[in-house]
This record gives C-alpha cells, structure tokens and sequence, in this order.
C-alpha cells in the first residue's frame, strides 16, 4: 500500500462556514494561495449551490491555482452537482464531493426515507456526478454512527458507481479512536472493489478526538485525510491540519506515511488564517497556539535550557516559529533569569545572580510575567527615558466621519503628538502611535476580550507585533477599549 498520505484542505468550506469566520473571494484566494505553497493535495474551495458568493470564490480559486486538485462540495441532487461542474470548469484538476447520510438516525430523522433508497441515490449521484469530471468523492455523513454492513454496502455502491474516493466522516465527533480505526478496516478488508478508491477520513472534534480518530483510520488503511488550519469549523472544529502532519513527521520512524505539507510553512499560514477569519487560536493549541514553545516553570526552564529537547518534541524553527520562548514568573528558577539577563547584556556572577534573583522573585510575586524593562529596571536601569508612556488619547469617529486620533507620548520628558486618520478608531491610534515611534513593526495579533461581558466592563487587549522575525506581546486593560488598545501598542513596542 501506498505510504503517501493526501491532505485534502476543507479551510474553505467546512471551516469557513463558521459563524463569523467568512471571507470574500478576494481573501479567500489569498488563503488559497497560502494553502498551495503550503503543499495541500487537495484544496475544497466551497459549496456552489450555496450562494452566488459561494459559487464565485470555487470559480476564482479555480483560476488562480494550479497545482492541488480543487474540489466543489454538492448534496446528491443534480441542480447541486451541476452548479458544482460549472464552478469547477477552470480547474486544472477539479473533483466533486458529493454526498448523503449514512447512519440510521440520518437517514430515519432527517431524509426520512429508507436504507434501499439511500443505495439508490447515493449511486446515481456518484455517476452522475463523473458524467462532469473524472474525479469523483463520495461522502457517506455521520458514517461514525452507521452500521458497519450497510456502510460497507454503501461503500462498494458508490466506488461501483464511479467514486475515485469515498470519505468516512465521523460528522458528529462520536468515535472513540479505536472504534473509528475498527471501521475503517473493516471497510478495507470486506469491500469487495475497496482497491478502486481512496478512502478518506474525516472527523470532527466534538469529543476532542478528531486527530486521534482521524490517525486511527490512516493506520487502518485511509489515504486521505479531510482538514482545517488552526482545527476550525463546525461547532468544535474539525481535525487540524498542522497536527495531522505533525503527528506523522514526528512518528514517520513507526508509521511511515509520509505527506507532501512543507512544514516550515505551518505558523505563517495559521496566522493568515487567524488574520482574515478573525478566530483566534487557543494559547494552549498544540502547534500554533502563543504557548505551544512557551516553558513558564523552573524546572522545565532549566532542562530547555540545558538542551531544548529535554522539553520539545518538535523544533519550533521547523514548523516556521521564530524561537522557543522564556516566560520569567515567579515560577520561574535561577538558570532562567540568568538566560534572560544574559540577552539583554547582563554576565553575573553566582553571588550576584543570588542577590538578583531573590529582587526578582518579589517583584514576580506582584507581576504576573516579567518583562526585559523589568530586570532593567532591577539591574539599576530605570525604565525612565527610554520607553514611551501614553501622555493623552484623543479620538473622533462616528458613521459619517472619518476616524481621527491625537495621541500625546512622552519619553525622557518630552511630550510627543501626532494626528492620523485610519478606517476606525483602533487604526487611526495606532497609526498616530507609529508616527510618534516609528518603529516599523508588523502587527500579527490584536485581540479585545471583555472581562464580564457587561456595558461597563474592562476591555482586556493583547497585541503581538513583529520586528526582523521576533515577536513581541503588549498588553492593556481599560473601560476604554481604544485607550487600552493604545496601552498594548505602546507596551509592545516598548519591548521591541
Ligand atoms: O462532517 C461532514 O460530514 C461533512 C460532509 C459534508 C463531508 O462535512
Ligand atoms: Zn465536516
């Protein structure tokens, strides 16, 4: 059997059907392209039928890239397929993905017909769709919760009717990772054409087992694996794409399956996703998330430092994440400290690091975290004069104007103000900011977080930017969330 693992990209579709989480097809093509260099086989660009805007963005994906296949989901309805076949007619290589229910409750409770009928329908749509294209996927949903011999009978229909691949999704995320791996086998050794196809799992994380399962069946045979960047979509998300290839690089030795992911390319295209679908990421999320190289205690500290791989399985360098980070709190030991003031320009000796850290340890007991500006300021450095501090912020927006903000600075005494318009009030202060500081960073995250959720309520904003590739966070609190936007800014590029 083939080790190549094909990672067919639902970003688009199944992750972009989120509420909140839609693109036009201008940013859809820039996810796209993100998504080709990344190295996806195969890329579901949306649902036709759906919209006119749905149908537009297959149309000018299909356009724009050249090597993955571009798939176009339909129901098992021929105005669907159809729509899907003219979407699709600038593809290099275009696929239709279409599909029915497979489970009992679905095909009782929600087609409200019978198993026999299903057989029907689901074989004429796969033939019907190949009247339009060679490749054809067929999707049994909620095959987590189907019979297993109908589901068989299901599968050996479509692949009989045309099917290229058959996808085995665990719509509702109800698997158990060896029940799921259990069917996919049982598929593999009791469809009698099984040869004639892929099959491809996808799986949903309902149950937060969606890679689990989703490894589960390519160890029992699947060649295709359905996923999302950063793990969006439908309610709890659908397997993430970076932890799937992960999982195989890091246990190819074991598995040997291989993908065609580049995955250098990883972090940079999870932040786009995060950028132009405004979801962002868990800071615990493996891979991606802000903590995911972050080591907060001593101990682990101490042994990262010693040699990065007592505490990392995976070399963040290698899935394109600028460096491991440090984070000095209280929890934090000696060799730490000793690391962070060594890179601002610190050597101390044992006696002194021990006068130095026991300083420290009072002010981490107040702080939550412990910034450069922090050990400067304990080192004997004061912080006056050389950061910035807001001296006032004003702001001018409404509907019918222009959004306008004065900001005053001030630095070693000296107040700073510049004016700058923006297409909102978060954009003119941090342009009038820029003006002031001019340091020309990249912001790469900006995120407003309400406390309680009332009227009153403080707006808790972090910031991340970037400078020749480090990353910087700024924080700020405020019942003004423009002014505590302002205080993450300036925080953040305090640190630059
Ligand atoms: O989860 C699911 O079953 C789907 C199908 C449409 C493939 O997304
Ligand atoms: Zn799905």
């Amino acid at each position: 059997m083939d080790n190549k693992v094909y990672i067919f990209d639902t970003t688009l579709r199944d992750g972009e059907q989120v509420p909140g989480c839609q693109l036009n097809t201008v940013e859809k093509i820039e996810v796209a392209l993100a998504l080709e260099e990344l190295g996806v086989d195969v890329l579901e660009a949306g649902f036709p039928i759906s919209s006119p805007g749905d149908f537009n963005s297959v149309v000018e994906i299909s356009k724009n890239i050249s090597r993955p296949t571009i798939c176009a989901l339909t129901r098992a309805v021929a105005a669907d397929i159809e729509c899907a076949a003219d979407a699709l007619k600038f593809a290099k290589r275009g696929r239709i993905h279409t599909g029915i229910g497979s489970s009992d409750i679905h095909i009782k409770n929600k087609l409200k017909t019978t198993r026999e009928n299903i057989l029907e329908k689901a074989a004429w749509a796969a033939k019907y769709a190949r009247n339009y294209v060679d490749d054809v996927e067929f999707f049994c949903e909620d095959a987590g919760r189907a019979d297993l011999d109908f589901l068989a009978k299901m599968v050996e229909t479509v692949i009989a009717a045309g099917a290229t691949v058959v996808n085995i999704p665990d719509t509702t995320g109800y698997c158990l990772p060896e029940q799921y791996g259990a069917k996919i086998a049982y598929l593999m050794n009791n469809v009698p054409n099984i040869d004639k196809a892929i099959i491809s799992v996808h799986c949903h994380n309902d149950l937060g087992l969606a890679t689990a399962n989703s490894i589960a069946g390519l160890k029992n045979g699947a060649r295709q694996v359905e996923v999302t960047m950063n793990g969006i979509g439908e309610r709890a998300g659908n397997t993430s794409l970076e932890e799937v290839a992960m999982v195989l690089r890091s246990h190819q030795e074991t598995m040997h399956l291989t993908t065609d992911i580049n995955i250098k390319k990883i972090y940079p295209t999870s932040r786009l996703i995060t950028r132009l679908m405004r979801m962002p990421v868990q800071p615990n999320k493996a891979i991606v998330g802000r903590n995911a190289f972050s080591h907060s205690s001593g101990i682990h500290q101490d042994g990262v430092l010693k040699n990065r791989e007592n505490y990392e399985i995976i070399n963040p360098h290698d899935v394109g994440v600028p460096e491991s980070l440090i984070v000095l709190t209280a929890r934090s030991g000696r060799a730490a400290l000793k690391h962070r003031l060594e890179k601002i320009g610190f050597q101390l000796e044992q006696e002194e690091l021990d006068a130095t850290y026991k300083k420290f340890l009072e002010v981490a007991d107040q702080k939550k975290e412990i910034f450069d500006e922090d050990l400067l300021e304990m080192m004997g450095q004061s912080r006056e004069g050389r950061i910035y501090e807001i001296d006032n912020l004003e702001v001018h927006c409404g509907k019918k104007h222009q959004a306008t903000a004065t900001v005053t600075l001030l630095k070693a005494g000296e107040k700073m103000t510049e004016i700058a318009d923006g297409n909102g009030p978060v954009d003119a202060t941090l342009k009038a900011i820029d003006k002031i500081v001019k340091q020309e960073v990249r912001l790469e995250e900006y995120l407003v977080q309400a406390v309680t959720g009332g009227s009153d309520d403080l707006g808790k904003v972090h910031i991340q930017v970037s400078k020749d590739g480090v990353f910087y966070y700024g924080f700020g609190a405020d019942t003004d969330v423009i002014y505590a936007t302002a205080k993450a800014y300036v925080d953040a590029l305090n640190k630059v």
